[in-house]
């Protein structure tokens, strides 16, 4: 089975029914997608496919085969990082950061679609991504900070 994965084509084991985020993390070692509830509630595996933001603990192989799929290690433009990454980095967001990439990979799919969101907006948008340490506040002032 053949994936896209942050513009470069993988080719991985024919299995339909395993889900995306095994296969980034123990097959292709992008491992900066976490593995935080295995249920499609706490958003730490949150990726990109076809720009949308994704929960790859309940996204099969089938249904991302022919997709452009982009992870955290994808997310910025060569040394160039994301506004999102930026403004993570500046203000310190995380802190023991286990659910950083994808509350960074869910405020990236908001500010694409969404350039200059509101406080309610943004809060909407972010509401499903957990933080087990509470840093909401650091992370609500980071994506605002991105999208300025
Ligand atoms: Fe996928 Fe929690 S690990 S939503």
């Amino acid at each position: 089975m053949e994936l896209t994965i942050n513009g470069q084509q993988y080719t991985v084991a024919d299995e339909p029914a395993r889900p995306l985020l095994y296969v980034l993390r123990d097959e292709l070692g992008l491992t900066g997608t976490k593995f935080g509830c295995g249920a499609g509630i706490c958003g730490a595996c949150t990726v990109h496919v076809n720009g949308v933001a994704t929960r790859s603990c309940q996204t099969m192989l089938a249904a991302v085969a022919g997709a452009q799929i982009t992870t955290i290690e994808g997310l910025a433009d060569g040394e160039r990082l994301h506004p999102v990454q930026q403004a993570f980095l500046e203000l310190q967001t995380p802190q023991c950061g286990w659910c950083m990439s994808g509350q960074m990979m869910t405020a990236a799919a908001l500010l694409a679609e969404n350039p200059n969101p509101t406080r309610e907006e943004m809060i909407a948008a972010m509401r499903y991504n957990y933080c087990r340490c509470g840093a909401y506040a650091r992370i609500a002032r980071a994506v605002m900070r991105a999208a300025e």
